[in-house]
């Protein structure tokens, strides 16, 4: 199969790529390395070194690899570069990983705001619209997230994958059921963009028939995956700062190097999670059961387990022997919810979920304390607040 990896230089596609391109798959990557470029305007690193994409792509060839091919274009804005990039490579499949991730990031200020909005939305638009002009049949795997059902209180309902099944009552009394997008709620502007990504593709697919499997993911962890281990140069990027970080790697990073556990609020918000490793697993698993011709858009609920952000930061002082630090929060969002998640879809498709055991919290603690030193603690803290009023709380943090 040819594969297009838009935005596999990040976290979760440089994996994917690789992956992709060892099951024997034709691989190119597509990237505008903004990522990179928001690094530097933060003035943050990965904590753990990664190689340029250069020297990743020579070095996965070194180890053996198939070659994986690289293109600098940027996806929202060089619309007519991305449609003659279609044609030209006839990809049977495009994986969708080219956005702006990062909820604290978008609520920065109202520039990042807007960027997120034009960054994310155009892109997946032009990636449609090229589609439907390239008159291909190429089948998008997009990378979505569970915050687009929202976290307040889903009063002990199953999260279904991506549909609900609604009663309709009628004014004569009757009731007809019906099948919609289940209704979305998103806590940042980035997971604003995402809803929107999910109503492009629902209306693509009914009026071009575009197949689209669309991937709620929940929070990623972990860093590596066996073959981004098999050279240095390989290393995935490891997020920490107050923008990038995500829960679970700041939560075993900041063990690693004896830095309270940053809980915000009460810690009773739950969320989804997802290995890496099963991350790449799914979005094979996704390539290789494309949606048939006419068929609605497939949403899948790609995550294995939820924890309370709470008991997350016990199991690791518990690990680790680290201090907990509960802080005023930076987001405006429900102080606890439940999140029962229906996740079946992956189950039945033959995923086995790589769930939060000990040996591989051990295992990222063990690579935060290799690269300890390159940590800058002060740009730990998360300072992007949802309103002026969060500011105020922040800003108060003894
Ligand atoms: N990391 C997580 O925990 C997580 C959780 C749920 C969903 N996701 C989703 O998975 C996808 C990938 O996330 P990630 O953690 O790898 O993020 P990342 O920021 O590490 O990677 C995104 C990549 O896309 C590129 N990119 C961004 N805009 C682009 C554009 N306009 N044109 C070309 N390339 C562009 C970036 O340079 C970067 O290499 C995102 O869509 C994100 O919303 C991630």
């Amino acid at each position: 199969m040819k594969v297009l990896v838009l935005g596999g230089d990040g976290f979760c596609g440089w994996p994917c790529a690789v992956n992709l391109a060892d099951a024997g798959h034709d691989v190119m990557i597509v990237d505008n390395l903004s990522r990179r470029k928001i690094d530097i305007d933060l003035g943050v690193e990965s904590l753990t070194p990664i190689a340029t994409i250069g020297d990743r792509l020579k070095a996965w060839e070194q180890v053996g690899g198939k070659r994986i091919e690289f293109v600098l274009l940027d996806i929202a804005k060089e619309y007519d570069r991305l449609l003659d990039l279609l044609r030209c490579e006839k990809p049977d499949a495009v994986v969708h990983f080219a956005e702006q991730r990062a909820a604290p990031y978008s609520m920065k200020s109202s520039a990042t705001k807007r960027y997120t909005v034009d960054n994310n939305v155009n892109g997946t638009h032009n990636l449609l619209a090229a589609i439907v002009e390239s008159e291909l049949d190429i089948h998008i795997v997009h990378l979505g997230t569970m915050g687009v059902y929202g976290y307040g209180s889903h009063r002990g309902a199953t999260i279904p994958e991506g549909y609900l099944t609604v009663e309709v009552p009628q004014a004569d009394g009757s009731r007809f059921t019906e099948r919609i997008l289940h209704p979305t709620d998103p806590g940042s502007v980035y997971h604003m963009t995402k809803t929107l990504d999910q109503l492009l593709f629902f209306y693509y697919n009914k009026n071009d028939g575009i197949r689209i499997t669309d991937l709620h993911q929940g929070i990623v962890w972990g860093t590596n995956t066996t073959l981004t281990e098999k050279d240095p140069r390989l290393t995935n990027r490891f997020d920490y700062d107050g923008d990038y970080g995500t829960v679970l790697n700041r939560f075993l990073m900041q063990a690693a190097i004896g830095y309270p556990l940053t809980v915000h609020g009460t810690g009773g918000q739950t969320r989804a999670f997802i290995h890496i490793r099963d991350s790449v697993r799914c979005v094979q698993l996704a390539l290789d059961h494309p949606p048939s011709s006419g068929e609605k858009v497939k949403i899948f609920n790609q995550m294995t387990e939820s924890h309370r952000v709470a008991d997350l930061a016990e199991k690791v002082a518990a690990l680790t022997g680290a201090q907990t630090n509960y802080q005023a929060n930076p987001r405006k969002e429900a102080i606890e919810n439940d999140l029962i998640v229906d996740n079946s879809c992956f189950l039945e498709l033959g995923l086995q979920p790589t769930t939060l055991d000990v040996g591989l919290l051990a295992e990222v603690v063990d690579v935060a304390r290799r690269w300890a030193d390159r940590c800058d603690r002060s740009r730990i803290p998360c300072l992007s607040a949802w309103t002026t009023r969060q500011a105020e709380a922040i800003a108060a943090r003894p």
